[in-house]
C-alpha cells in the first residue's frame, strides 16, 4: 500500500512557499491527509496540533538545551509520534502535498536544537515510540531503533551479558538516530572506534517513503549516515550494531588540581601523554573554575578522570610509568563493572541501573563550541587559557584524549574526518543564564574560540558535527553550495564533496534540509 501511495505523488517543489498565516490550514490540510490514509483514531492517536493539550508537554519532554524552550522560539505546525514505518511513509508524504518542512527528532539533543526548531511552517516527526531493542548474543549484534536512547541500549546489553558493551557518549538520555548519525565516542572509543564505527546495518525511509536496509540503500548511502548525519538523507529508524567485548572488571579514577596545586604543568604532561596511552586507558580532563583558590579567590580546577579497561592491579604500573606526576597509588582507583562505569561517567550513583531508562532530565540553556588539537598547546597559550576562563563563572571545558583505534581508521572510512593526527578534541561551552544575560555569555565563548585559534587545527579549522555550532555557518534559503562549504568542510573535511554527491543521488530536491543539511552536488 505504501509504495501505490508514493509512486501517485506529485512531486515536490519547493518547502519555502507557505506563510506563517497559512499555518492553520497546513495543519489542517496534513491532518485530512493523515485521516484519509489512517482514519480518525489513529491521527487523533499520533499527531498533535498547537491546539492539543498534549502537544506542549510532548514538545518540551525532549528539549536538551532550555535556550530553545523559550516562547519566542518558533514552534511546529504538527507534532508526529508514529507508532510504525508506515505513520512515518504518511507523515512524509502528508508533509510535501501541504509544503511543511519536516524535523526528525531522536532524543533532541542537538546543540542548536536543529531536531525541533525551525523558521518555517513544519512538522516534526518525533521517535519516542520507536524505541525497541533486540539482542542477538550469538551474533554478538543488536537492532535497536532511533527512538531508543543510549541509556536504554546500554542496559539492555548489560541485561543480557555482563561482558559486552558498546561505544557511545555518556549522557544517557541521547537519542541514537542523532548520536549514531553524527558519529558518537564515549569513554570505550579510544579502544573501539566511535558508534558509528560500529554499525553493520541500517533501515531508512527515503524521500519517496521508501523502506530501505543496507543492501537497498546502496553503500554511498551508507556510508554517509555513519558520521555525516541523519537530517540531510532521510529518516533512519533503525540501527543494526557490532557488540564489543568487555572485561567483568573495570578500574576508574578521579584526580582534581587547581592552579595553585600545579595543574597548569599536569595538563601540559597530560596532552603529551593521554593520546599515547594503550587503547584500553582512557584519561579525559574536565576544566572549570571554582572559589577554592588561594584566600578563597577564583581558581581553575582542571579534573583528570580515567577508565580503564582492566584491572587496578594492571592499572598501577601503567599510571606509575607514564604519568607519576598525578601521585595515584591502588587506594584511589576504583574497580567495578562496565555498565557501572557508564554510570559513573554519567554522574549516576552507581548502584541504581534504572537510571538508564529515565528519559526525563533537567536542562540548562546553553552555547557550545569544539575544536581539534593536533600539536600540544604550550604553557604560555594555557595560561591565557585559564585567564579567559577566570573571566566567566560557569565556563566548561571538555579534553577528549585520540589516538588508539582512531588513529587506525582512515579519515575516508566515515564523513567522521577527526582520526590519525589529532591529539585530543575539545568542547567549550557555557551556561547562559537568562535572556537577559545570555548576550554576555555568547560574546564570551565566541571571544574564547577567537583566542584558541592559534593552538588547534588550520586550514580548515575542524569541528565535531554532534556538537553542533551554527556560528560556524548556515545554509541560505537559495541553497548556496560556498556557504555550506563554510561549515561543512570543519565538520567532515574531505568527505564534505562526497556527501554532497549522495545527497544529490538520494535526495535532489533537498526535501530533508536544515540550517546546516548537505546541499546537493
Ligand atoms: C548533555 C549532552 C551530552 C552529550 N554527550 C555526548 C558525548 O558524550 N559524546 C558525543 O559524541 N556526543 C555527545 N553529545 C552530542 C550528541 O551526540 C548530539 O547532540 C546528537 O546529535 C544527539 O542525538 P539525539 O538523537 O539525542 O538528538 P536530536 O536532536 O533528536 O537529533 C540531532 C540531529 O539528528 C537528526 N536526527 C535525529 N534522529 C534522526 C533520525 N532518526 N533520522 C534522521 N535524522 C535524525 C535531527 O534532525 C538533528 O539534526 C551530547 C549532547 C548533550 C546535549
Ligand atoms: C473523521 O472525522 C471527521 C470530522 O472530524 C468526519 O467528518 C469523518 O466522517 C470521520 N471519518 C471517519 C472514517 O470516521
Ligand atoms: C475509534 O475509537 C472509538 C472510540 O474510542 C472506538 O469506539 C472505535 O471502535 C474506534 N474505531 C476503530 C476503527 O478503531
Ligand atoms: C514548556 O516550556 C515552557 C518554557 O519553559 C513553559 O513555559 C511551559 O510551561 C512548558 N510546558 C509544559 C507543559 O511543560
Ligand atoms: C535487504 O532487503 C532485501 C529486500 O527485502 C532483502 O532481500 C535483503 O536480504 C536485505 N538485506 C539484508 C542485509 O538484510
Ligand atoms: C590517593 O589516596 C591517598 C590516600 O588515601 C590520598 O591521600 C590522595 O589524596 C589520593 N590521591 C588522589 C589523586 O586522589
Ligand atoms: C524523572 O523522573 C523520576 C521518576 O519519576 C524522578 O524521580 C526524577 O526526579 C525526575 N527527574 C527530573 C530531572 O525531572
Amino acid at each position: 500500500m505504501a509504495k501505490i501511495l508514493f509512486f501517485s505523488v506529485t512531486v515536490f517543489t519547493s518547502i519555502f512557499p507557505a506563510s506563517t498565516s497559512g499555518s492553520a490550514r497546513l495543519d489542517q490540510g496534513f491532518r485530512q491527509c493523515f485521516q484519509a490514509i489512517l482514519g480518525n483514531n489513529t491521527t487523533s492517536e499520533v499527531t498533535f496540533s498547537k491546539s492539543s493539550s498534549s502537544y506542549e508537554p510532548l514538545l518540551n519532554s525532549s528539549i536538551r538545551n532550555a535556550r530553545f524552550l523559550s516562547s519566542s522560539v518558533p514552534k511546529p505546525d504538527l507534532i508526529v509520534t508514529p507508532q510504525s514505518l508506515f505513520h512515518i511513509q504518511v507523515a512524509l508524504l502528508c508533509s510535501k502535498e501541504n509544503n511543511l518542512e519536516v524535523r526528525v527528532r531522536s532524543g533532541g539533543h542537538d546543540y542548536e536544537g536543529l531536531s525541533y526548531v525551525s523558521h518555517v511552517p513544519f512538522v516534526i516527526i518525533d521517535l519516542i515510540n520507536l524505541r525497541s531493542i533486540t539482542i542477538n548474543m550469538d551474533e554478538e549484534s543488536a537492532w535497536v531503533q532511533s527512538g531508543a536512547t543510549v541509556g536504554e541500549l546500554y542496559y539492555a546489553i548489560a541485561h543480557k551479558s555482563k561482558v559486552h558493551g558498546f561505544p557511545a557518549g555518556s549522557c544517557s538520555t541521547m537519542g541514537v538516530g542523532g548520536h549514531f548519525s553524527g558519529g558518537g565516542f564515549g569513554t570505550i572509543f579510544r579502544k573501539y572506534g566511535l558508534a558509528s564505527d560500529n554499525v553493520i546495518d541500517a533501515q531508512i525511509i527515503d524521500v519517496n517513503g521508501k523502506i530501505l536496509n543496507r543492501t537497498l540503500m546502496g553503500e554511498d548511502l551508507f556510508w554517509a549516515i555513519r558520521g555525516g548525519g541523519g537530517s540531510s538523507f532521510g529518516v533512519i529508524t533503525a540501527w543494526k550494531i557490532k557488540l564489543v567485548r568487555v572485561p567483568s572488571t573495570v578500574t576508574v579514577f578521579d584526580v582534581s588540581r587547581s592552579l595553585e596545586q600545579g595543574a597548569t604543568d599536569l595538563f601540559h604532561k597530560w596532552e603529551i601523554v593521554a593520546p599515547k596511552l594503550p587503547a584500553e586507558l582512557f584519561l579525559h580532563v574536565v576544566v572549570g573554575v571554582s572559589n577554592s583558590g588561594s584566600q578563597g579567590g577564583k581558581t581553575v580546577v582542571v579534573s583528570f578522570t580515567g577508565l580503564y579497561l582492566g584491572t587496578a592491579q594492571n592499572l598501577l604500573p601503567l599510571m606509575q610509568n607514564s604519568f607519576s606526576e598525578l601521585g595515584l597509588q591502588r587506594n584511589n582507583f576504583t574497580q567495578m563493572t562496565w555498565i557501572q562505569s557508564v554510570l559513573y561517567f554519567a554522574g549516576h550513583s552507581i548502584n541504581e541501573l534504572e537510571v538508564l531508562l529515565r528519559r526525563n532530565q533537567t536542562s540548562s540553556s546553553f552555547k557550545a563550541k569544539s575544536d581539534f588539537v593536533k600539536e600540544p598547546i604550550p604553557l604560555v597559550g594555557l595560561e591565557g587559557l585559564w585567564n579567559m576562563l577566570l573571566l566567566e563563572n560557569s565556563p566548561l571545558l571538555i579534553f577528549t584524549p585520540y589516538g588508539g583505534k582512531m588513529s587506525e581508521i582512515s579519515e575516508s572510512e566515515t564523513p567522521f574526518p577527526h582520526r590519525k593526527g589529532n591529539l585530543y578534541g575539545i568542547q567549550y561551552s557555557v551556561n547562559l543564564g537568562s535572556k537577559e544575560e545570555a548576550p554576555k555569555h555568547l560574546y564570551w565563548i565566541r571571544r574564547l574560540y577567537e583566542y584558541m585559534a592559534p593552538y588547534v587545527s588550520k586550514l580548515p579549522r575542524q569541528s565535531y558535527l554532534n556538537y553542533r555550532d551554527l556560528d560556524l555557518g548556515v545554509n541560505q534559503r537559495k541553497m548556496d553550495y560556498e556557504t555550506a562549504k563554510s561549515w561543512g568542510l570543519k565538520y567532515f573535511n574531505k568527505n564534505f564533496e562526497r556527501l554532497t554527491q549522495v545527497k544529490a543521488r538520494v535526495d535532489p530536491g533537498n526535501f530533508f534540509r536544515d540550517e546546516q543539511s548537505i546541499p546537493p552536488l
